[in-house]
């Protein structure tokens, strides 16, 4: 018996050492999407980033799909799209902010910035476009910015999300504390996204179905119905916060910022479909 136990202690040591102290961003990567596609098998790899309407029942999914052929956020879009293309008062445009002109970009955003050492997403990009061409700073949560951020989007659909997570302490800092956020129980309810979204998606919560974390961000900017407008991933974010009693942070705060990062890069390969819309 006592040989036993330590054959077994031995074997847990080993184990022990054999499991890095930290998994890097490329093993938790692997072992997300072999969770969803396990859990889902009989979705095809693309299918997740229609969320909610890819793993609920085939009604709704009919529903949405016919809502996407005339759909409701058209008018903001072209708002988006004028907004994008209207002079400052400089006489420079947002184009001029962007690698190839803000066309097709979304899905490297976002980003770790190596000069600031800080996470660049796109919101953020743009009110940084406007204030350095002299322009007020946009609200974060919805109306303009999320117009202008919703056509630059749409100008990136089928490209795939391709977010880096470079060899630099600062990176991989902003990194572990979005995937901290994600895993860690919050509020009230004492409860995680995970709980929600990786544990219990495709499963009820009240009238909604919970969408697979995997493939969230590519429709954001989202139009809900709930909203009657567009809303940014941070506007989600802290509604998400909110739900299991938890403070929210503030849009485009580190906490936010590097919880984008962490969500987005272990989307990373999902088309981008933004705008999309959502009850
Ligand atoms: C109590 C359960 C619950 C928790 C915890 C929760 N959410 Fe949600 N979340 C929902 C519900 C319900 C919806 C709407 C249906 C859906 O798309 O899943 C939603 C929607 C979302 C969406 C929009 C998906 C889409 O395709 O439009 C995102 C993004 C999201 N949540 C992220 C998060 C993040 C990040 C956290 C942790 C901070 C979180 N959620 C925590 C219940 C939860």
């Amino acid at each position: 018996m006592k040989r036993l136990i330590g054959t077994l202690a031995a074997l847990g040591l080993t184990a022990l050492l054999a499991v890095p102290a930290q998994a890097s961003p490329e093993q938790d990567l692997k072992a997300f999407r072999a969770y969803f596609q396990k859990r889902f098998p009989d979705l095809k790899f693309d299918d997740f980033a229609d969320g909610t309407y890819a793993v609920g029942p085939q009604d709704r999914r009919d529903q949405w799909v016919s809502i996407m052929d005339f759909p409701p956020f058209e008018p903001a879009l072209a708002k988006g799209k004028k907004l994008f293309e209207t002079p400052f008062k400089n006489g420079k445009t947002y184009a001029s902010c962007f690698p190839n002109g803000g066309i097709g970009i979304r899905q490297n955003y976002p980003y770790f910035d190596s000069k600031t050492g800080k996470i660049v997403t796109l919101e953020w990009a743009i009110n940084q476009c406007r204030k350095d061409n002299g322009e007020k700073p946009l609200k974060w949560k919805k109306g303009k910015l999320a117009q202008i951020s919703a056509y630059m989007a749409s100008t990136s659909r089928g490209k795939r999300l391709n977010i880096k997570v470079p060899n630099d302490p600062r990176a991989l800092a902003a990194y572990e504390r979005g995937k901290f956020h994600f895993y860690a129980k919050r509020g009230q309810l004492n409860m995680s996204c995970a709980d929600c979204h990786m544990y219990n998606a495709g499963n009820r919560i009240r009238a909604n179905i919970l969408s697979p974390s995997l493939g969230q961000p590519t429709g954001f900017p989202v139009y809900r119905a709930k909203w009657g407008s567009l809303g940014t991933l941070h506007r989600r974010f802290a509604g998400c916060n909110k739900q299991v009693r938890a403070k929210p942070f503030k849009a485009q705060s580190d906490e936010y910022k590097a919880l984008e990062y962490f969500l987005t890069y272990m989307s990373n390969g999902q088309p981008v479909n933004a705008p999309a819309y959502r009850q």
